[in-house]
């Protein structure tokens, strides 16, 4: 048995959030572009996650673009004055969908106030500087200027948290050195541990760590262990993929993507599963990096 509150709560910047929330990027259509097939199931997929207690939801105005931040404006504003809204910055769309960099300062700046209208709101909780990793800003780039950009925003009064994402332990390291993280959003789920040492590095000084792809990219044999798991503990693979990372450690908190609300209510159940330690020793010996 972990000693862990899988049910629990965790500081993020300066609010505490249930450690599970939702992730909003799947409310988009298909690679996160264009509008979804059913607007009216993801607005109620949303109204059903507040419904539910979800007091953190990840987004960007590059989803869609702007489609998933005006979809949640629409089904929930004005806001609980619980709700955590996550964005992130430092990517824009082409007009095929691809994914590109924009993290000058006249487009970080931008993009803080497109998200802040877009959102209706006149301050931005937390806003990730996501990294792009390519020829532009190479993996070991420093992350100093966009950090600067973003603290002038924070000073200003537009932004109160600030986190990072896609980024490098010594680019992690590089941005607590600068300005005070909230988070750090990663990749990082039952296959992918390449972030192991920095999430305990984060967990001894209180910082979140917020896995992206939580649910993604499992192999068959990983898949194959993940179904004999659930079915013995009568619940479902994604739960216990969930369950193993709110056990992992006690710093992650997780924001799995869902258009179903069948899925939503299966994610949120998974707040108070205790993994059986033989569970968890299997899981722990089936990463792939
Ligand atoms: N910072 C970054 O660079 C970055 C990158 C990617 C994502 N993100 C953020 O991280 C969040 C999570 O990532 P993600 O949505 O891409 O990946 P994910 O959470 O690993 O997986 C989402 C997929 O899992 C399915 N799913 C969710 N719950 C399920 C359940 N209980 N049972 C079965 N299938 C389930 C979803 O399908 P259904 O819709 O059918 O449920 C969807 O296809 C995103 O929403 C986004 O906010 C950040």
């Amino acid at each position: 048995m972990s000693a862990l509150d899988t049910a629990g709560t965790y500081r993020l910047g300066d609010r505490t959030v249930r450690r599970i929330g939702y992730g909003a990027m799947q409310l988009a259509g298909p690679n996160a572009f264009g509008p979804p097939r059913d607007r009216s199931a993801a607005l109620g997929g949303l109204r059903a996650a507040i419904a539910s207690g979800v007091d953190h939801i990840d987004t960007s105005d590059y989803y869609g673009p702007h489609i998933t931040n005006e979809l949640i404006r629409e089904a929930l504003h004005p806001y609980p004055a619980d709700l955590m809204l996550v964005t992130k910055v430092g990517a824009k769309r082409g007009v095929d969908g691809s994914w590109n960099p924009a993290a000058s300062a006249d487009e970080l700046r931008g993009a803080v106030h497109h998200n802040l209208r877009r959102l209706g709101l006149e301050t931005l909780e937390l806003v990730n500087f996501r990294l792009m990793l390519d020829e532009s800003l190479p993996a070991e780039g420093s992350v100093e200027e966009p950090l600067a950009v973003l603290d002038a925003l924070r000073q200003e009064g537009l932004i109160r948290n600030i986190g990072i994402s896609n980024a490098t332990p010594a680019q992690v390291r590089e941005a607590r050195r600068l300005i005070e993280i909230a988070c750090v959003q990663n990749k990082f789920n039952l296959a992918h541990r390449g972030d192991e040492a920095l999430i305990a590095e984060l967990a001894a000084d209180g910082i979140a760590y917020v896995p992206f792809y939580p649910l993604s990219g499992f192999s068959d044999q990983q898949t194959a262990v993940l179904d004999e798991i659930a079915a013995g503990l009568g619940a479902t693979p994604m739960q216990v993929a969930l369950a193993w990372l709110l056990q992992h450690s006690p710093n992650i908190l997780l924001i799995p993507g869902t258009s179903s609300i069948a899925h939503l209510k299966q994610n949120l159940a998974v707040a108070g599963f205790v993994l059986p330690a033989e569970a968890v020793a299997l899981l722990d010996g089936i990463a792939t990096g």
